[in-house]
């Protein structure tokens, strides 16, 4: 019998040590693992309106999926690596669970890994391209069963189109919101992403310098109300308490999600995108200042003053 180690790469092996498997070798695996197989192919393909790293992290980033996607169940990561991940995914409303392991095993190629109920295993390449636009997604994917299930294929090769479809849309806001933010100088630790820094609830983003200082009046807010302040590339969200005043950034420190007055739960600002929750900072007269999205914050006479953040010697 031939040994699975020649699904591999040798020399991808000998190198970094570890390989996935050959992608012209898939449907083999597939055929020695199930007898009297039946194997479907699916594809779909997407314009992504958005930077090839940007669809790398967004595919890496398991946390935005039940928050984002409507059409997600709860997913729990179990382990991480950099280029592998394996989570145990919720089948819709059930209480039944899916093993989904996914593997960076190119640049630009990814495998997602799945089995339905120990009978139905489903391969999904996903890669992603360059090309005149812009860049493009394209997912292929094998549905693999003995062929008395070959009823369901056709339904599941149906709602994996289906899935792909409405995901990649929703998943666009985020990827935008990147690249928007990255035309204002803005960067990201996950500009170079791997699932362990794109998993990591850490502030990964990197604020530009502020280019100039400036001056909100407050005096005229009433007690306890609530304002966006927008100051040159970056915003706060403020609430007037007596004297004081209580802060949260209205651009998220997570990923750069925008945060609204509407996402501030009495005194916690939620994040949308995943999750993330934040108490305020409190600026009073004349105290701080407090340094929030890399700019510094003082209230004096009556006035929000947001100015460059001052390097201090160590
Ligand atoms: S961008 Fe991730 S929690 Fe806000
Ligand atoms: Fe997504």
């Amino acid at each position: 019998m031939q040994s699975s180690r020649t699904f591999f790469d040798p020399a991808l092996v000998e190198k970094s040590g570890s390989a996935f498997i050959r992608e012209d070798k898939v449907d083999e695996a597939l055929a020695r693992l199930i007898p009297n197989v039946r194997i479907t192919k699916g594809r779909f393909s997407c314009p992504g309106f958005a930077e090839q790293r940007d669809l790398v992290w967004n595919h890496m980033d398991q946390n935005h999926r039940p928050l984002i996607h409507r059409t997600y169940g709860e997913a729990m990561r179990m382990f991480v690596g950099e280029r592998s991940a394996f989570s145990l995914t919720r089948f819709g409303g059930w209480p039944a669970v899916i093993p989904v392991f996914d593997g960076h095993y190119k640049d630009n190629g990814f495998y997602q890994i799945l089995c339905l109920f120990g009978l139905i295993v489903v391969v999904v390449i996903i890669e992603t391209n360059k090309d005149a636009d812009g860049t493009r997604m394209d997912v292929d994917w094998a549905i693999a069963s003995h062929k008395f299930l070959r009823f369901v294929h056709p339904i599941l090769d149906r709602r994996l189109q289906r899935l792909n479809d409405v995901q990649n849309r929703e998943d666009e806001q985020i990827r935008h919101r990147r690249v928007e933010l990255r035309t204002k100088g803005y960067r990201f630790v996950t500009d170079e992403p791997d699932f362990l820094n794109s998993n990591a609830m850490a502030n990964n983003v990197v604020f530009p310098p502020l280019a100039s200082a400036f001056s909100v009046p407050i005096v005229a807010w009433s007690d306890g109300e609530v304002r966006q302040v927008d100051v040159g590339d970056r915003g706060y969200l403020v609430r007037r308490t007596g004297d004081a005043i209580e802060v949260w950034p209205a651009i998220c420190p997570h990923e750069g999600a925008a945060l609204k007055t509407t996402d501030l739960h009495g005194r916690v600002a939620r994040c949308p995108w995943h999750g993330l929750e934040f108490g305020p900072r409190v600026l009073r007269p004349e105290g701080g200042p407090l340094t929030m999205c890399g700019a510094e914050l003082t209230l004096v006479d009556g006035k929000l003053l947001v100015s460059p953040a001052t390097v201090r010697p160590t």
